[in-house]
């Protein structure tokens, strides 16, 4: 059996892909349910359809792509990752793990292989937060995660609940039909680019991940009082970004006094209200992440954090809600499907690392329900989340070889 990938047509559809976007080239914004969002889908979804892979559509939007197996009542293997991009980012982010797969699909379907098992590929909807404050809602409802409830709870900028919005997007049925019991597959493996600068350093081109570091996030809603900039004089003033200011330097503060590299914390969303150069301002809201891979220690962190915003903002007479939007376990990596992947890497004599992923993904949420582990690539200088990333043909086509390998060995089980 000869296993090909196509590396190519993979690189003309990244492309093809990343041409739904927001911003110009390089840089890309594919925010969920956007008009792009859904060109985006259809385009994937066609692809999918031209590989004979039969095609369901859940009430979040989550794409499932199956080529049926063999033994079609057996839990299926699944693979995918995310097409939506946060705003100002990289065309690589999870699409190399939605056309990854699928190429990984099609070259054991060129090969002439049957698979026992069902291979699924999952389009995930929403992996980044940018829009409703939560990551992972594809996946999270899939695992029980979240309950439907946040249908009507968890709304965009402009006010529009989630039900709202999908249902704009054509999604009807309730959430709570997302929900895929444990048992519905027997593995899932993503492959994704690494996020950091370890293998590109070390030269090895494939990182099977063993464990995903815990993320959680807050949001922070400090409220002063607004006034005239040049009429208010400073003694009385409730500046609430002056308290803001004060707390995003907390925030790094405990990151760095956790005792542990591993300890990450950052402010990326400061919303300043009315925001206006000769307006003091009365409000503001802060999205802080902080993650760790250890999870005692993230939770000091994040106590250290709420403890700050209430430290700092009270003396400046502002006040401060902080409501903790997700606060997730990590996930190990399955001991089974972990030796599948270095399995896979060393037929195909390519080296590999185990590692653990400081960003999160929706593996850390099908690790709920499925044995589940992920493959690495390489990117340029490690960098992501913006619009320099990078990951090379070369670097792209080992892990869709490694992971075509892969699914082929668990498929058989
Ligand atoms: C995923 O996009 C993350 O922020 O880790
Ligand atoms: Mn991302
Ligand atoms: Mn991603």
């Amino acid at each position: 059996m000869t296993i090909e990938i196509q590396i190519n047509r993979l690189s003309n559809e990244l492309e093809r892909l990343a041409s739904y976007s927001d911003l110009p080239a390089p840089a890309l914004s594919r925010v969920v349910f956007t008009e792009q969002d859904l060109l985006a889908r259809s385009y994937v979804k066609q692809l999918c359809e031209e590989a004979g892979l039969v095609v369901r559509v859940d009430p979040v939007g989550n794409t499932f792509a199956r080529w049926v197996g063999s033994d079609a009542e057996a839990p299926a293997v699944a693979t995918g990752s995310h097409i939506d991009a946060i705003p100002n980012s990289g065309r690589f982010d999870g699409t190399v793990g939605v056309l990854g797969g699928l190429e990984a699909i099609r070259a054991l379907q060129r090969s002439g292989f049957t698979p026992r098992r069902s291979l699924e590929l999952v389009i995930f909807t929403s992996e980044e937060p940018t829009r409703f404050g939560l990551g992972c809602l594809g996946s999270r409802l899939m695992v029980g995660a979240l309950d439907e409830a946040c249908g009507t709870r968890l709304r965009d900028q402009e006010g529009r609940t989630l039900d709202e919005v999908r249902a704009g997007a054509g999604l009807v049925g309730p959430l709570s039909a997302v929900r895929r019991p444990t048992g519905s597959y027997s593995s899932f493996v993503e492959l994704h680019i690494e996020q950091g600068p370890i293998l590109e350093r070390e030269q090895i081109p494939i990182g099977v991940v063993t464990a995903i570091a815990a993320p959680a996030t807050l949001r922070v809603s400090l409220e002063g009082e607004g006034g005239h900039a040049g009429g208010v004089l400073m003694p009385g003033r409730r500046d609430a970004l002056c308290a803001a200011a004060e707390i995003v330097l907390g925030v790094e503060a405990a990151a760095k006094s956790s005792g542990s590299i591993d300890s990450v914390a950052t402010v990326g969303v400061c919303n300043v209200f009315p925001g206006a150069v000769n307006i003091i301002p009365s409000r503001v809201q802060l999205e802080i992440d902080v993650r760790d891979t250890d999870q005692a220690r993230r939770d000091a962190m994040l106590h250290a954090i709420m403890d700050a915003c209430q430290t700092l903002s009270r003396p400046r007479k502002v006040s401060a809600h902080v409501e903790i939007l997700n606060r997730d376990a990590p996930a190990a990596c399955d001991a089974t499907v972990v030796e599948a992947l270095a399995k896979a890497c060393e037929t195909q004599h390519l080296r590999f690392q185990r590692m653990v992923s400081r960003a999160y993904h929706d593996s850390l949420f099908m690790a709920r329900i499925a044995p589940a582990a992920m493959l690495f690539i390489p990117c340029r200088g490690g960098v992501s989340h913006r619009p320099d990333e990078y990951a090379s043909p070369e670097a792209i086509a080992n892990g869709a070889l490694v992971l075509a390998h892969a699914l082929a060995s668990l498929s058989q089980f």
